[in-house]
Formats: structure tokens, sequence, C-alpha cells
């Protein structure tokens, strides 16, 4: 079962909702990291709205958060742009072709001439400073914004705002990097009158307890002041973290050649794929009665429920074939999913006892880019999600049935 926790939601929105007011930016949710929009009521008065990627998210802002929508998709059809143009109030695109088709449409529209719908442009940097590859938007021949040069001499007209998105999980002082290249490459831009808004994306860490602050809200100051734009953050991540869990249940364990394995009633490729595709590995507990061998704790705790954080697992996801490292471990396990795929595989945990079927174990950090990425995979059941109140309640929010599985398929 997916749980989020309130609590936690509210302690990341109040310290984004400070920032942002010390900053003088606006500040949104990037519904690509979280979008379970029964909790947008506890995230709504924090925030000025929501960041879509593309159509369907931004109904789904339009409709639950009711507040800013600002739209920004590798591509658009005529038929988004159409729709888009109705209630979003940025519509940021990502390439020049991409804006020379719409712009007539787009600024035809009554809300483009009434001042509600201002169009951006998704601009590339060219500055990397993430680790990752697969996160780096400003890798070489990336197809994720204009560069300078595709801009030279071009007529800018009908555009009001900037926007770029190139850090991961990343701080302030990368964000300084990004916006020295930003000045050197677009400032000039930046300078005409008819940009007003600058659109930072996400990426930001801000919620980390070593995220610098202070130096977000001063190059924010900084930029608004120089240029006479509104800042806009999008971050998905800061909003999320640290706030939800996926509780699973070990159905069986069994030794095969040396390995010890649990199969859990969750999937890394069905239910947290950036386990496999980041990769991403989990902090992982045992629910136990014995005393806890640690202080860490879960993103969510129950009342009455003692937990053991499993030591560390080793990195990168191993090969399903290949030995179980960490012998010094009391127990060393290969934990798994319940779909075929051979590298459904969390990792190798070690806990103080022997799972055994039945036992519950805590996924930490579950609430961001998992939820949103599930699939119902060779149809293994999805887990419910439910909210755990202020107050310690819990609400199923949705329990999936086979039939849900059955009508997405046609
Ligand atoms: C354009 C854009 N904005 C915002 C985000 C949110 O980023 P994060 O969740 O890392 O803050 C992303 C993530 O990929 C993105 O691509």
């Amino acid at each position: 079962m997916f749980v989020i926790s309130i609590a936690a939601l509210k302690r990341n929105t109040r310290i984004l909702r400070e920032v942002k007011e010390a900053a003088g930016c606006r500040l949104v949710l990037a519904l690509k990291g979280f979008a379970c929009w029964k909790a947008f009521s506890y995230l709504r008065d924090d925030l000025d709205g929501c960041c879509a990627s593309g159509l369907w998210e931004a109904r789904l802002a339009r409709d639950h958060f009711q507040k800013q929508v600002v739209t920004y998709a590798p591509a658009y059809d005529e038929a988004d742009i159409a729709e888009l143009c109705a209630f979003t109030h940025h519509l940021d695109f990502n390439s020049w072709s991409q804006w020379l088709r719409f712009r007539g449409q787009v600024m035809a529209h009554p809300r483009f001439l009434g001042g509600a719908l201002h169009c951006g442009l998704r601009i590339n940097p060219e500055c990397s400073t993430g680790a990752t590859p697969l996160y780096d938007p400003c890798a070489p021949g990336s197809r994720l914004g204009v560069t300078a040069d595709q801009l030279a001499g071009a007529d800018l007209t009908g555009l009001s705002g900037l926007h770029f998105h190139t850090l991961c999980e990343q701080n302030a002082d990368d964000l300084a990097t990004t916006l020295a290249a930003v000045e050197k490459k677009f400032g000039h831009l930046l300078d005409l009158p008819q940009f007003t808004y600058l659109n930072m994306g996400g990426g930001h860490w801000i919620t980390q307890p070593d995220y610098d602050r202070e130096r977000l809200v001063r190059l924010v100051r900084e930029i608004q002041e120089k240029y006479r734009v509104e800042v806009w953050l999008e971050p998905g991540e800061a909003i999320a973290i640290h706030t939800g869990v996926l509780r699973a249940s070990v159905m069986d364990v069994f030794e095969s050649a040396g390995h010890r394995h649990a199969i859990l009633n969750v999937s890394a490729s069905a239910h947290t794929p950036d386990v496999l595709e980041m990769p991403y590995r989990p902090d992982v507990f045992l629910v136990d009665s014995a005393p806890p061998s640690g202080t860490r704790l879960p993103a969510v705790v129950f009342p009455g429920e003692i937990y053991h954080l499993a030591a560390n697992p080793q990195s990168p996801i191993p090969n399903p074939q290949s030995p179980i490292p960490n012998p010094q471990s009391p127990i060393p396990t290969r934990l798994g999913g319940p779909t075929c795929l051979a590298g459904d595989v969390f990792g190798d945990f070690s806990f103080p006892r022997e799972l055994r079927v039945g036992d519950t174990l805590v996924l930490d950090d579950m609430a961001h880019y998992t939820m949103v990425k599930t699939t119902t995979f060779n149809g293994v059941k999805h887990p419910p999600i439910a909210l755990q109140h202020e107050d310690g309640r819990l609400e199923i929010l949705r329990d999936f049935t086979y039939e849900d599985f059955r009508d997405r398929l046609a």
C-alpha cells in the first residue's frame, strides 16, 4: 500500500511557501512528480498552482488544484493547443518549429489577446551540472529546449516567457552556475521588455536539510530585479520528498544457488520503476516487534510498530545472476517483485533476522515519481493508495481491482 503523510506534505509546502515569499516569486507543483489529486487540498494554500507536462496533467490541475496552470510539453498537437488555450495560464513551447506552427492559432485566441494566456519558449543553456545523464537536458544534441544559436535573428513576437529546466536533485550552487549560462546566452532576450517571466523549472531540492535556501532567494531576487521578470519555480520532488512509503508484504522466502530471495507483493518494475531506471535505491525497513536496530524512521510510521532499517544496500542494482554481496551482514536477502522480469529486483538488503512469509517491509520515500509511474505489468495487483491524516487516521483513497487492470487494456 502507498501511504502518504499529510503532515509531511504540509511540512514541505510550508518550507516552499516561506521560500517563495522571501524570494517574491511563484512556485507551482510539478504534477509529473506527484499527482495524487486527493491530497491537493492540503497543498493548495501554500502553492501557486501546478506545472503540467501536457494536456491531461493540465486538466487535472484545472479541475482539482484550481489555481495557476503552467504547461510545457516537448510537443503539442492541434487538439492539445485548442483545448489548452482555453484555460492554461502559461503555454511554453519546446522548439522553434512548434512555436512557428502554433503561434498563429495561439495569438488569435481571445485569452491571449486579453492577456490571460502567455507563451514562452524552453531554452537550453547548454550547461550540464547534474550527475545522471538520463536527467541531463543540456547534453549535446538534446531534444529539450532551443539553443541560443537557433534564435539568432528570430522574430520573437508573441513570446513573453523563457523557461529552462536543467537540474535534478540539485542545490542552489548549480542553479547559480546555470543562471550564469542563461544570462550569458539569453540575457539579451531577458533585457527586452516583452519578456515578463522566467521559469526556472524543477530539480531544486529546496526541502532537503542541506539545501541553501538563502542563496536561492538571493538568486531569484537578483534576476527579478535585474530583468524585471517574474520568476517561476516548478519543483516536483521537493514537494513530495520524505512524505510517503510503500508498504509491502513478503510472499515467499527461499534459497537458490546460495542466494536468499524474498518475493514481495510489490514490484520494482511495475510499482517503483525508478528503482530500475534512475537507479534509485530505497531505504527498506522491516516492521518487527523486537527492539529497533537504529533510530532512523520511515516517512510514515504507524503507532505500535517498530522499524529496523535494513543494512545499506549495494549499488547499482545487482545482476540477478550475480552472487549476493555483503557476507558480513546477518541475513543478506535479495528483494524481488512478483513479475516474471528477471531483473524485477529492489536490491540486496540485510535484516537483523531471517525474513518470513507475511513480514511487512516499508520501502521509504515512495511518494514522488513512483505513484505517477506505476503500471499493471504482468497483471500484478496495484497497491492501494492511502492518506495518513494528521491525527493518525488512515484513509484508503483507492483500492484497485481486476477490472482496473482489464479496462485499461481495451
Ligand atoms: C520541465 C520540468 N519541470 C519541472 C520538473 C520537476 O522536477 P523535480 O521533480 O526534479 O523538481 C521536471 C522534471 O523532470 C521537468 O522536466
